[in-house]
């Protein structure tokens, strides 16, 4: 079933197609910020203005699907611009809703980008405080909702965060708005890139008190069930190449519930720069990783590959 290209394509039981991808896109609210990302080669930081040709492109390509991470002009304790009526994220998901209707818009929702300390939650004592956060987070997800957003991903790893957004959302009569959770977010060190891109790294201490231990996959399992349980529509893995088994266990042990992996910024970047090198080849080595994802078991993919792979499907 090897030898001709027919016969292994009749045998393949893997196959990626535009539609898996979620897009990430960067929205930077001060104008003199955008543009490309040193760490993260070929994704560019842009503004509401530019926003409607990067709709088209990903349109063209198939993607039905993108991922929002607003960078607001100012940064306090209380991360006021994440929720204010003026956010950039609600500003784009606006714009987004009124250039194209076939996109499913999801929007990150966590405070680290809009906090000047960089945490992805209010400070109290030093350390990041669950439950004050929480309200703010319901505050971030309805705002989002209000201006068209079709789900909302909460990327923060609070306790309790899924049901506080639910409630949040039902208050505000924002029943049809999903909700995405990272129920599976690891203290990773793959998301160096990312936090150039989304100035968010913390000003002090790390994330481990609210972000996974990396040697953990029980956890994973006790995570995905509590983020379920408080009304999660679908699932998130992260990072995804080093955390496979995990996205295994945890399709397996929840079938039913749409999972998604988020192939992270380190992730990306690392085979950018050995392809930059020559060292692989970043097309097949990209591909190659983005099948293993949903092998593992993801149903969508989060990528920074996903306008690249998309391109090289259709060819
Ligand atoms: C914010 C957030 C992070 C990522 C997505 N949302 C960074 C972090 O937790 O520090 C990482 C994405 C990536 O590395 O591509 N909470």
């Amino acid at each position: 079933m090897r030898n001709t290209p027919a016969l292994r394509e009749l045998r393949r039981e893997t196959r990626l197609s535009p539609a898996d991808f979620i897009h990430p896109i960067f929205v930077v609210e001060d104008r003199s910020t955008a543009g490309p990302v040193s760490s993260m080669p070929g994704v560019v930081r842009i503004t509401l203005d530019t926003l409607d040709r990067e709709i088209e492109s990903v349109n063209s390509l198939g993607i039905r699907s993108v991922l929002l991470f607003g960078i607001p002009a100012t940064k306090r304790p209380d991360a006021a611009s994440a929720f204010s009526n003026e956010n950039v994220v609600s500003r784009s998901v606006e714009k987004i809703k009124s250039i194209s209707d076939r996109l499913a818009v999801i929007t990150d929702v966590c405070l680290c980008s809009y906090t000047d300390h960089g945490h992805c939650g209010v400070i109290r004592e030093e350390k990041v405080d669950n439950d004050a956060t929480l309200e703010l987070l319901g505050k971030m997800a309805v705002a989002h909702a209000r201006s068209g957003a079709d789900l909302v991903a909460p990327s923060g790893m609070m306790d309790g965060m899924v049901a506080a957004i639910r409630g949040a959302l039902d208050s505000a009569k924002c029943h049809d708005t999903g909700i995405l959770s990272y129920a599976v977010k690891y203290a990773s060190s793959f998301y160096g890139p990312f936090r150039d891109a989304a100035e968010s790294a913390p000003a002090f201490g790390d994330r481990h008190s609210y972000q996974m231990d990396p040697a953990n996959a029980l956890e994973a399992l006790a995570e995905a069930r509590l983020d379920i349980e408080e009304g999660a529509d679908a699932i998130m893995v992260k990072p995804a190449i080093a955390y496979l088994d995990v996205i295994r266990r945890v399709k397996d042990n929840f079938p039913d519930v749409p999972l998604a992996a988020y192939q992270v910024s380190g992730e990306y970047s690392m085979i950018k720069a050995a392809g930059a090198n020559g060292w692989l080849d970043e097309k097949k080595v990209a591909l190659e990783s983005l099948t293993s994802i949903k092998r593992a078991g993801a149903n969508m993919i989060i990528t920074y590959f996903a306008k690249d792979a998309a391109a090289w499907l259709q060819a």
